[in-house]
């Protein structure tokens, strides 16, 4: 790795960032790309549109290459998660009766969107996946014949629980099971590859393990799904004749920009772009051995503290890059307040404290986290 950490993160040295399960801080290169952008809307205003459209299309390649989707056809640029997991789960046509499973840990995006299907008659099972040595299992234990679509979170937002998602990818293969994954809480992290799992959905914003700001997603739709999912946005922007404003008929495009349906957040594509391109560089072999090389060193030096209990899953393959602990003897938000004043930024999750450091996190900030947390 060529590349000068603590140049590309410079961080306040009063800062231990630990909180990337939830929003990250920027890179130099982000943070300059985002003034850049500025500089130039200041001082010329849109004369280089084709360029920023050049910076357009690079985002969509970096996030092909990132999922190892087919082509960059099905890729679209979302606002959020959320937006994401609606425009499948209000795409797809149900009949009353069907179901959805998911598990009891996700975050409200993968469980609300679902629950909300109620008025169609559309029921949500949750798969209980704490304490057992096989969540896959308990997951797929809940399939039936009216089983329409299987959707988890790669990894849960506050235990930090990693799904087998290939197992789950296979059996939904094998028993025409759509299959939806929310990989915010991976994606940037661990590598991906939505072909080997057999994804028909994938989603994830930028702001958290990729680096980039908020309120710019990647959402992959298989190909063969495309045309399964109704639109419910329309607009200039997602019909095949982009830009050919005079035209009096119209078609949907053929690609994954059907699902956007007007101007494109440019702003934050220059940002996400940036984060992106750091990520590639380091490369994502290298980005995942180091996050779960961390969460190790955490679970490890948490478990020696007398105090603490341990809340996330200790097991190889089953943790990412969140690490949830509490402590026994004192109370969770009264520790978070203790860490926020030695400038350590965690959050208060799933019942205890999480820690969340990114690849680049320095083994002394991660070290020293951990003695506060004992004291
Ligand atoms: C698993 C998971 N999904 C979705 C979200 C929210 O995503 P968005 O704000 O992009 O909709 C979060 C945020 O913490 C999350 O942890």
């Amino acid at each position: 790795m060529s590349l000068d950490l603590s140049q590309a993160f410079p961080l306040n040295d009063n800062i231990v960032y630990l909180n990337h399960a939830a929003c990250s801080p920027w890179p130099r290169r982000t943070a300059e790309a985002v003034q850049g952008f500025a500089q130039e809307n200041l001082t010329q205003g849109t004369k280089n549109y084709p360029q920023w459209k050049l910076q357009e299309i690079q985002l969509r390649e970096q996030l092909q290459r990132l999922l190892n989707a087919p082509t960059v056809d099905d890729i679209a640029l979302l606002k959020n998660t959320s937006e994401a997991l609606s425009v499948v789960a209000y795409g797809l046509t149900w009949q009353a009766g069907d179901n959805v499973i998911i598990t009891d840990q996700e975050f409200p995006s993968n469980r609300i969107v679902w629950e909300s299907l109620q008025n169609q008659g559309v029921i949500v099972h949750q798969a209980p996946i704490a304490n057992t040595p096989d969540p896959e299992a308990a997951l797929l234990a809940l399939v039936n014949s009216r089983t329409r679509l299987i959707s988890v979170s790669s990894v849960q937002y506050a235990s930090g629980l990693r799904l087998d998602l290939a197992k789950i990818g296979a059996f939904c293969h094998a028993n025409q099971i759509l299959f939806c994954i929310d990989v915010i809480q991976s994606l940037g992290a661990l590598q991906l590859d939505v072909q080997a799992i057999h994804a028909d959905f994938v989603m994830a914003d930028g702001h958290k393990w990729l680096l980039g700001p908020e309120g710019l997603a990647v959402f992959y739709c298989h190909p063969e799904q495309r045309e399964q999912l109704q639109l419910k946005q329309f607009g200039w922007h997602m019909v095949e004749q982009l830009y050919d404003f005079d035209a009096k008929t119209w078609q949907v495009a053929s690609s994954a920009r059907r699902f956007e349906c007007g101007s494109p957040n440019m702003l934050g594509i220059h940002a996400l772009s940036a984060s992106l391109s750091l990520l590639a560089e380091v490369g994502m072999a290298n980005i995942q051995a180091q996050v779960l090389d961390n969460s190790r060193y955490l679970l490890d030096a948490l478990a020696q503290c007398a105090d603490i209990e341990i809340l996330s899953p200790l097991e190889d393959n089953r943790y990412a890059g969140i690490v949830t602990f509490r402590h026994r003897k004192r109370d969770s938000t009264n520790l978070l307040g203790h860490l926020s004043q030695q400038g350590i930024v965690c959050a208060e999750r799933g019942g205890g404290i999480r820690f969340s450091p990114h690849f680049y996190t320095p083994r002394a900030q991660l070290k020293w986290a951990v003695e506060q947390v004992a004291l």
